[in-house]
């Protein structure tokens, strides 16, 4: 949810429609609730409703439709302009969203994304400002004893991998097992002797779990799995650009080597290897041999 033109369809359209950020400027208003179903792992089906932000519709889905709209909610994902010239507004519709899911989903985790960082100059800043705003403002609808509901706020831009590391962090809390994939990936990675080994969905490419940390996590590029969704995604649009079909890749590098292949029917998996010895061959045949094991 968001107020109209903050850019809810548009993130939608790049993270599950695969389509380019330049594109997103063709997208109409949504009319009313525009619902998807997208297969994510296996039996795991997410259930997307892009509710349109025009007043109208917020305020049929504040009353008419509020049952409705607010029942069974996995997690609420309210998107605010970060330029917005309406803030006061958005905050109103904001607090109003929240104590309908107070009501009807008590236990949806929300999201909130200060959307279009990409048109501030102070980033780091900015949000900061935005994100302790958002949060004292989301616990002015309390009644007195009532459990403050806890908010997570992300900076994200359709033109960066801040995106994505939002909406994988949205849906690894969706994700029943997260912890269990995650101690299956170590095991795997040390059968590999791999620095890392990252899980990802197959459409979206967003990051399902990863392997352990590795001991100097510290030195690697806090960012790097947002950026690896971003660069495939946009490496995957140019392949459908030429008429070609992404399958897997295969790296080797002075510094370290890298497999991604297909792991599962619903996944993709990157190993990293930092040890020059270890063949990409061997990583294939490993990743064919824990095939049935994560399937
Ligand atoms: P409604 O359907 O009316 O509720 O609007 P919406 O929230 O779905 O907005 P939409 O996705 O249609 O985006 C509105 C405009 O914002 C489009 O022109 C997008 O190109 C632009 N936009 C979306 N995300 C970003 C972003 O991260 N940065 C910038 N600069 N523009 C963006």
């Amino acid at each position: 949810m968001g107020a109209s033109g903050s850019g809810k369809t548009s993130m939608r359209s790049l993270i599950f429609s695969n389509n380019p950020a330049s594109l997103t400027a063709r997208l109409g208003a949504t009319i009313d609730v525009e619902q998807n179903h997208v297969r994510f792992l296996g039996d795991l089906i997410l259930n997307l409703w892009d509710c349109g932000g025009q007043d109208a519709f917020m305020d049929s889905y504040l009353t008419t439709q509020r049952s409705t709209i607010f029942q069974h909610v996995g997690v609420l994902i309210y998107v605010f302009d970060v330029e917005s010239a309406e803030m006061h507004k958005d905050l109103e519709y904001f607090r109003d969203c929240l104590d309908g899911l107070r009501a009807f989903s008590p236990e949806a985790g929300v999201f909130l994304l200060v959307h279009k960082m990409d048109l501030v100059r102070d980033r780091g800043a900015t949000f900061e400002r935005k994100k302790k705003e958002l949060q004292e403002h989301g616990d002015k609808g309390l009644v007195p004893g009532q459990p403050a509901t806890s908010l997570t706020v992300f900076g994200t831009s359709i033109y960066d991998e801040s995106l994505y590391r939002a909406w994988s962090s949205i849906v690894h809390t969706l994700i029943p097992n997260a912890a269990v994939l995650s101690k299956h990936l170590s095991i795997f990675a040390e059968a590999c002797s791999a620095t890392e080994v990252v899980l990802f969905e197959r459409t979206t490419f967003l990051v399902i779990a990863t392997s352990a940390p590795p001991p100097a996590a510290a030195a690697l590029e806090a960012t790097r799995y947002e950026r690896t969704s971003e660069l495939i995604k946009a490496f995957k649009h140019s392949c459908s650009r030429v008429r070609e079909e992404f399958h897997a890749l295969e790296m080797e590098l002075p510094e370290f080597s890298a497999v991604l292949d297909e792991m599962t029917k619903n996944t993709y998996v990157l190993i990293i290897v930092h040890d020059p010895t270890i063949e990409t061959a061997a990583l294939k045949l490993n990743i064919r041999m824990a095939r049935r094991k994560f399937e």
